[in-house]
């Protein structure tokens, strides 16, 4: 019974390669891979075979069907290509530089990401080792969620700190001055508990310098919870810091003020370049002030409350920071002019490599 159809394979084999030969087009190769490929082909039928031998004889059949779809299907892929060349040569009339469509990319050997892609990267794997969930939201944003939900209402005066690009003033529409909005938009969607961190371009008023860009990025970071308190703020932000830029490096926390939280800190990290001596990138202080955070301020819980009433102020506390992405990629990778970011010179931009790990997980 083996030797039998193990003979019904070969012959198989000998027909199929017998057929394909004279196949000029894909209607014809069609109809060849139905008859053998297909539901009813031969490939299935002998398959349907197995079930009636013997049990001792079945892996061997088994691998010899395996044997013969692996060259049927051979057969069928080189003559598809054959078709598509010659049609891509005979009807197209591409005859120097052909154009195989069907054929998978080259892939380069290596390839580039740009460096704020890098940095980013590697600081939402930070995040996510301490289980932090990944958000996003729109750039054209509107005074809602940008100024009034954070506690900043209209002729507030810390609406100065951001200079803003508005699309339509009167309509209030905006482009996003920071990465807060997010803060709000997650809390109407999301009951509480969850933490997130939030990802974007930013867009301010300002002029390029060697720090100033008015296209930029942020990270956002956004935890609420039923006695989340300032002690799981710095926790978090020391570990991503020293993650970031080394166990060694001294972290400091200074009151400030930001609307949408209270306290609110600045909070900075002892000089890269100099460790702390001074010199000219932390302007002789031995520090370099790199992140805004603090407790989220009552107000902003009542705004998200009268939708969402689980996030009344006296159920809930949380924690909030924002960063921009290209002053830490700067002091990371000691570049001392944000405008080489979007310069696009490419001598610039391949110094720069994603670390990947056995795991493809992100080294820094
Ligand atoms: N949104 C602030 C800015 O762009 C940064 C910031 C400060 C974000 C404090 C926060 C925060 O979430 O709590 O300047």
């Amino acid at each position: 019974m083996s030797n039998e159809i193990i003979g019904k394979i070969k012959e198989t084999v000998e027909l199929a390669e017998k057929e394909i030969k004279n196949i000029k087009n894909n209607d014809e190769l069609e109809q060849w891979r139905i008859k053998y490929l297909g539901r009813s082909g031969f490939i299935l039928s002998f398959t349907r075979e197995i079930s009636s031998m013997h049990d001792d004889l079945k892996p061997l059949a088994g691998k010899e069907i395996n044997k013969l779809k692996k060259i049927l299907t051979g057969l069928y892929e080189e003559k598809k290509k054959e078709i598509d060349l010659s049609y891509v040569i005979n009807e197209l009339g591409h005859k120097k530089e052909v154009l195989i469509y069907t054929y998978p990319g080259r892939e380069p050997d290596f390839a580039y990401f740009h460096p704020i892609t890098i940095i980013t990267k590697s600081m939402i794997n930070i995040f996510k080792k301490m289980g932090f969930g990944i958000w996003t939201g729109p750039e054209i944003e509107t005074d809602y969620y940008n100024f009034s939900a954070l506690n900043t209402p209209e002729n507030h005066p810390a609406r100065d700190m951001w200079d803003t690009f508005y699309l339509d003033y009167s309509k209030g529409i905006l482009l996003r001055t920071h990465t807060s909005p997010i803060q709000i938009r997650t809390m109407e969607r999301f009951k509480p508990p969850f933490r997130i961190i939030a990802v974007g371009k930013c867009f301010r008023k300002d002029a390029f310098d060697s720090s100033h860009s008015p296209v930029f990025h942020q990270m956002e970071g956004l935890m609420v919870g039923f006695d989340i308190n300032f002690a799981h703020l710095k926790g978090a932000l020391i570990y991503f810091l020293r993650e970031l830029f080394g166990a060694e490096i001294k972290v400091r926390f200074l009151p400030a003020y930001f609307p949408f939280t209270e306290p609110s800190a600045e909070i900075s990290i002892s000089c890269v370049i100099c460790k702390g001596k001074g010199c000219s990138t932390c302007g002789g202080t031995g520090w370099l002030e790199i992140l805004g955070a603090g407790m989220i301020h009552p107000e902003v819980f009542k705004n998200i409350a009268r939708k969402e009433p689980s996030y009344s102020p006296d159920k809930i506390t949380g924690f909030a920071f924002g960063m921009g992405i290209e002053r830490i990629a700067m002091l990371k990778y000691c570049i001392n002019d944000i405008r080489h970011f979007y310069n696009n010179d490419i001598r610039f931009l391949t110094q720069f490599r994603l670390n990947l790990g056995d795991n493809n997980e992100i080294l820094l």
